[in-house]
């Protein structure tokens, strides 16, 4: 089995790691490689992609998009985001999927089942694609409230516009959304604020948390953030980024391969490998 990643630059990826172990969890021999393209060759890069018969690939950054015109189709998810991270090859046709959300809600609806069983409203912060993705994938998982913090409006009312009807949706300021935490069951932070280097950040203090909310933030460098670290210090219910990280690849490994893995040893390895303490 042949596997992959496209994007640039991919040198820090995970992905390569996360599948390998993966295969091995699942006693498949195959490999993991990745495909660095340069934005000026990308078209004759694909093509020539395209004859190496690769079983799927992942896209990331900055080719979710740019994947679409050279796809032969894709899930209705996926088309509705309009970005893709998971390719797979069905007879030689490229379908695209995005395993983002759905890898986020399958990761937290086994940390927290309790989320989903009740009349949840949701705080989603931030509107770029990874929160566009999670915003579907919550509004596919049953939850019909879902507000957006955002620092600029016209993102957020972005995805508001295409979302699905049965979900009602308000749009915050980020100002709006630090004071009126304390309503919400579930706080999602999506921006790339906290993020490694700059791990002193945070998007806002969540000093009006109430206790008992799960809050959960998709950056994964540092394994938590200081977001999480202040929720956490407020008596929240902690979600880290690296669990939505190894839930998407689980999700695109499935579709590639039809194994649908357990996370929850990998979950544990991925965490020591984040904290340095195993090597590839
Ligand atoms: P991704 O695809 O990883 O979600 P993206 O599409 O570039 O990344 O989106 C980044 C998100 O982080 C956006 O919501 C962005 O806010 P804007 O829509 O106003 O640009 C948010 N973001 C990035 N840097 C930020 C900062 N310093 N403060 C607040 N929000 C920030």
């Amino acid at each position: 089995m042949k596997l992959g990643l496209i994007g640039y630059p991919i040198g820090h990826s995970l992905s390569p790691w996360i599948h390998r172990r993966l295969m091995a969890h699942a006693d498949i021999n195959g490999s993991y490689n990745l495909y660095e393209i340069h934005p000026d060759t990308f078209s004759d890069q694909l093509a020539e992609l395209k004859q190496e018969g690769l079983t799927g690939f992942n896209v990331t950054v900055p080719y979710k998009e740019k994947i679409i015109p050279f796809l032969d189709g894709m899930d209705s998810e996926a088309a509705a985001i309009g970005a893709v991270n998971t390719v797979r090859n069905e007879n030689g046709q490229w379908i695209g999927s995005n395993t983002d959300g759905t890898g986020f809600v399958q990761s937290l609806q086994i940390a927290y089942p309790d989320i989903f069983q009740s009349d949840c409203s949701v705080l989603l912060i931030g509107a770029g694609g990874a929160a566009k993705g999670i915003y579907f994938a919550l509004a596919n998982g049953g939850i019909t409230e879902i507000d957006i913090a955002n620092r600029s409006r016209d993102k957020a009312e972005g995805i508001v516009d295409i979302g699905p009807s049965h979900v009602r949706s308000r749009i915050l300021s980020l100002t709006e959304a630090e004071e009126h935490i304390n309503s919400y069951q579930l706080v999602v932070h999506t921006t790339v604020v906290g993020m490694n280097p700059h791990h002193e950040n945070q998007i806002f203090a969540p000093t009006r948390l109430a206790s008992n909310t799960v809050v959960s933030d998709i950056v994964y460098r540092p394994l938590e953030t200081r977001f999480l670290q202040e929720a956490k210090q407020k008596g929240a219910r902690i979600h880290y980024g690296h669990e939505m990280l190894l839930h998407q690849a689980i999700y695109s490994f499935y579709t590639w391969t039809g194994h649908k893995l357990d996370g929850r040893t990998l979950s544990q390895e991925l965490e020591q490998y984040l904290k340095g303490e195993t090597s590839c």
